[in-house]
């Protein structure tokens, strides 16, 4: 575990225009996050989850503020230097899965290791596909499959690369709850083995619950006003699926 926080976020904010109007969908959020560490962000629809989310895979630009990913300023890097932090450190679970829908489902979560260059992707992509109950559809193509197929589909992808941040957006938003289990196990598994941080925004109470903190979000900002390093190591103990 480094002493760099894996993640730090000082006076974000995030604001669009509508017409002539402002419209501030984040405001003065301050976060460090070490590695390792799992966090539950919590909040009302439309408090702004998503969005900070989004801001922290780089995949949009804040109004205001910084975000440091791993020691790399955000703002500091192009899109291209953006597109390869992700590819080295990030997995992500987004509420739009982003499957590429000409790609089968084993292709789909092949594809961010071939993108690095790995080779021999696809037992670990099989086995994935499998651990998410998806063995019998994986040349499936994403617009065949259901919506909680295709968001297993991401999670599996999401793991495909073991990255050492992931952040999901309701990862367990489609699912049946035994599938929601299966999928939550596998969440604190790369945990437990990788010590992949984990940020984790959801409604689900018992997710949020066995994350080491939980943060709510308000109208744009985190309650509770600054937020440092967790104190508490409430690491989980359960879980044997092997990712
Ligand atoms: N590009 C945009 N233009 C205008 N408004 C936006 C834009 N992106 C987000 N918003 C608004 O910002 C607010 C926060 O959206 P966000 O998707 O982050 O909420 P959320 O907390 O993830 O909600 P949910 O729990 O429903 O997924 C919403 O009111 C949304 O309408
Ligand atoms: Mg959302």
């Amino acid at each position: 575990m480094t002493s760099t926080p894996i993640i730090s976020i000082s006076n974000l904010g995030k604001s669009v225009r509508l017409g002539s109007d402002n419209l501030t969908i984040l405001e003065g959020i301050s976060l460090q996050v070490k590695a390792g560490e799992t966090l539950a962000l919590v909040g009302a629809s439309g408090s702004g989850k998503s969005t900070l989310l989004g801001l922290l895979a780089g995949l949009d630009l804040p109004t205001s503020g910084e975000i440091r990913i791993q020691g790399h300023s955000l703002g500091e890097l192009d899109e291209e230097g953006r597109a390869r932090l992700r590819s080295d450190h990030i997995g992500f679970v987004f509420q739009s899965f982003l499957l590429l829908p000409t790609l089968s489902a084993l292709e789909n979560v092949m594809l961010p290791a071939e993108l690095r260059g790995e080779r021999d992707c696809e037992p670990r992509a099989r086995e994935l596909l499998a651990a998410v109950g998806l063995k019998d559809r994986l040349d499936h193509l994403p617009p065949r499959l259901s919506g909680g197929e295709q968001q297993r589909v991401a999670i599996a992808r999401a793991f495909m690369t073991r990255p050492s941040l992931l952040l999901a957006d309701e990862p367990t938003g489609n699912l049946d709850s035994k599938t929601g289990d299966t999928v939550i196990e596998l969440l604190f598994e790369l945990n437990r083995t990788h010590g992949t941080t984990l940020v984790v925004v959801t409604h689900d109470l018992a997710l949020a619950q066995r994350c080491q903190r939980q943060l709510t979000m308000a109208s744009g900002r985190l309650q509770g006003g600054q937020h440092g390093e967790a104190s508490a190591d409430g690491r989980d103990e359960s879980g044997a699926l092997s990712v």
